[in-house]
């Protein structure tokens, strides 16, 4: 395989981030080449409301990424999430074509067709459908069933789905900017494949990606992604919080919150006084210091508490919470709010962690915060569906020569053919 780069864009309510990486055979991971993140404009709750405002933004990311990179981007994976998002669970049954050989990819194609078969309204579209058992002639949990033998086969899945307009809307951006979507990815799936690991999918786990404007959550149990869903507030609303108990604006309420969270050392609570000196934020307003006390537990903690109560809701409303013994891993700028980790511990009661990209190389200093979860996730999808290809491909070569009844030399016309596959 000839090096590739692929492109992940993650167009969020707070930024819009862009990376660029180069996959190889030679190297596991994606090796990052650019990477750049430009505050947001015409994105609420993760839907687009400004389609020019939203092109320009774009514009300019990828122009700063592909500076950094020093390459043309032309193609990318786009994140999708916000309240459009929608998803179910859908099984598909087929008789096994050739029972008496094995089961095939023409047989994997056809079931999962099958469960994609359900009732859509036309104003929604599937973006995701990730399998999440096989059963064969009645067995199951087999997670892949190519090359068994079997009559019956069924599947399992799940489905993610969304509004076609915010697709459209989204291809519209893109395309004006010469760039080809390769395919749309639900936020808080990407999220879940740059920051968790095997056996926390294995065990069960909640993705909690805490956006600016939106929550995504995606669930993993028994190893496979099994809820999503998209809720429709975030970590602004702790700024506008702010900015309303304080009467200042959203701009120097912003700027409070971040200067608290990042505090490397919090008031000892026996002194007298716990003011936090604010001079040196340069605030346009007329407020030079606060009490820690007053704006952590007094208005942070509280709404931090009502976003945790929703996110207990949505899980326990769908019999989840026994089924995640890993708990809780936060991704998101929001997951980096003073006092986030012990909220999600106290409310959900689950134990909790936050999220740190993984799996990618090269440059890479910049990218491995919370917020950049589902942009790096992008990549690592983008990854696994180029080697998915490149094995249809193979298999496909692989088909052609045991028609023609050449068995004995497939494996070397195999690796000859894929020393010519790009
Ligand atoms: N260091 C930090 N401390 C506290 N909060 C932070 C920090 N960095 C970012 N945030 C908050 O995180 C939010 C932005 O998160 P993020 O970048 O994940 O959003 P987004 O992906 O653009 O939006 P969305 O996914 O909702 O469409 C903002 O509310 C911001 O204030
Ligand atoms: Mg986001």
């Amino acid at each position: 395989m000839a090096d590739k780069t692929l492109c992940g864009i993650d167009v969020g309510s707070s930024k819009v981030a862009c990376i660029v990486a180069k996959i190889s055979e030679d190297e596991p991971m994606p090796r990052v080449l650019g990477f750049s993140s430009v505050p947001s404009r015409g994105v609420k709750k993760g839907q687009i409301v400004d389609i020019q405002q939203v092109t320009s933004v774009v514009e300019q990311a990828v122009e700063q990424c592909e500076r950094m990179a020093g390459t043309k981007i032309q193609k990318a994976y786009v994140s999708v999430g916000g309240p459009h998002i929608e998803s179910l669970n859908s099984q598909g049954v087929v008789a096994v074509s050739h029972p008496e050989v094995e089961i095939s990819d023409g047989d994997l194609t056809r079931v999962i067709e099958a469960a994609k078969a359900i009732s859509l309204s036309s104003t929604r579209e599937i973006i995701e459908v990730a399998p999440r058992e096989y059963i064969v002639d009645g067995q199951s949990g087999i997670k892949n069933p190519l090359g068994m033998s079997g009559v019956r086969l069924e599947v399992n899945t799940h489905i993610v789905t969304a509004s076609v307009t915010n697709l459209r809307n989204m291809e519209r951006c893109l395309s004006d900017l010469g760039i080809e979507i390769q395919g749309y990815v639900f936020s808080g799936l990407a999220s879940s494949l740059s920051s968790l690991s095997e056996t926390e999918k294995e065990l069960g786990v909640a993705l909690v990606d805490i956006g600016g404007g939106k929550i995504d959550i995606a669930v993993y149990i028994e190893g496979a992604l099994s809820h999503s869903t998209s809720l429709s507030f975030g970590a602004r609303h702790i700024t506008n919080d702010i900015a309303v108990g304080l009467r200042i604006s959203l701009d120097s309420a912003e700027k409070i919150k971040l200067h608290l969270s990042n505090l490397k050392h919090t008031p000892d609570k026996d002194k007298k006084s716990d003011d936090i000196d604010l001079t040196r934020l340069q605030l346009a307003d007329d407020i030079k210091s606060v009490s820690y006390k007053t704006v952590v537990d007094g208005i942070i903690q509280p709404r931090l508490e009502e976003i945790y109560e929703s996110v207990f809701k949505e899980l326990d409303s769908n019999d989840l919470i026994p089924r995640i013994p890993s708990g809780i891993v936060l991704a998101g700028g929001g997951a980096l709010t003073v006092s986030a980790l012990e909220g999600a511990k106290r409310v959900v009661g689950l134990p909790a962690r936050i999220a740190h990209p993984k799996h990618i190389t090269g440059l890479i200093d910049e990218v491995t915060y919370p917020q950049f979860s589902s942009v790096v996730g992008l990549l690592l999808y983008g990854k696994d569906m180029d080697f998915e290809e490149q094995q249809l491909n193979l298999k496909d070569f692989d088909k052609i020569f045991r028609n023609l009844s050449v068995q004995g030399s497939v494996k070397k016309v195999r690796s000859l053919f894929k020393s010519f596959i790009p």
